[in-house]
């Protein structure tokens, strides 16, 4: 089965991800299986390379060991300057799609045709601070989901930006001018009083990073989350 296929037989239901960057680095498989257990299908991958944004967490080496022992579709945000260069190799290491950020100077229809020719999905990221109008009028025909940032990329833990909620709806909107229906994702600040109101405007996967691995049973507070 193709890297497409793999997500349109995720399409559907609300999702929680689980991301990552806030689980225990030095046990990352003793975090994410018991959520694989409990039903969770799509796990986030937070690639941070500390020039698009200042921290640094992990690259396809990282991938390709979770990989081995996860049967999640691997929901990989790249935040790094030269995405179309690292298509590749997070693509072999097991990423089932790759979300560029549209503030790069990138060509839409070169990301998608390499991540067709790698056999990826492609997914295209906005910071709060930018124009949601005029990226979505540009990439909404390339791409199969949009992910509208709730904070600034960077790291856990910040602070949920309402005006993310009306941002998912004029994703929805634009897209569905442009006659696509893209997977509306949203990342940051994602909690038990937000995740409510993301949903009501429209996303459909919902990040989590320190709601589920900051709670003592991480299994508890995603199954509560992901929770109508
Ligand atoms: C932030 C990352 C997020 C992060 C979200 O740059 O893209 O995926 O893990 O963390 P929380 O859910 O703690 O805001
Ligand atoms: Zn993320």
């Amino acid at each position: 089965m193709n890297a497409r296929d793999r997500l349109a037989a995720l399409r559907g239901p609300h999702r929680v991800l689980p991301s990552i960057l806030s689980a225990d680095f030095a046990a990352l498989a003793a975090s994410f299986l018991p959520l694989e257990e409990a039903g969770c299908e799509v796990l986030h991958l937070d690639v941070m390379d500390g020039h698009f944004v200042p921290n640094i967490t992990f690259g396809p080496p990282l991938v390709k060991s979770i990989r081995a022992r996860s049967h999640a579709f691997l929901d990989t945000h790249l935040m790094i300057d030269d995405p179309l260069r690292y298509l590749e190799p997070f693509a072999r290491a097991g990423s089932d799609l790759c979300t560029v950020h549209c503030e790069l100077p990138l060509d839409p229809a070169a990301l998608a045709a390499e991540a067709a020719r790698v056999d990826t999905c492609l997914g295209v990221a906005i910071r709060p601070s930018t124009s949601l109008d005029a990226a979505v009028e540009r990439w909404a025909p390339f791409v199969d989901l949009i992910l509208v940032m709730s904070v600034e990329p960077g790291f856990g833990g910040q602070k949920f930006m309402p005006a993310a909620v009306e941002r998912l709806q004029r994703a929805a909107e634009i897209s569905a001018r442009h006659g696509v229906a893209p997977i509306l994702e949203v990342d940051g600040g994602i909690d038990a009083n937000t995740a409510p109101l993301v949903r009501a405007g429209g996303a459909s996967w919902l990040v989590a990073g320190s709601a589920v691995f900051g709670n003592p049973s991480p299994v508890d507070a995603w199954r509560q989350l992901s929770r109508d």
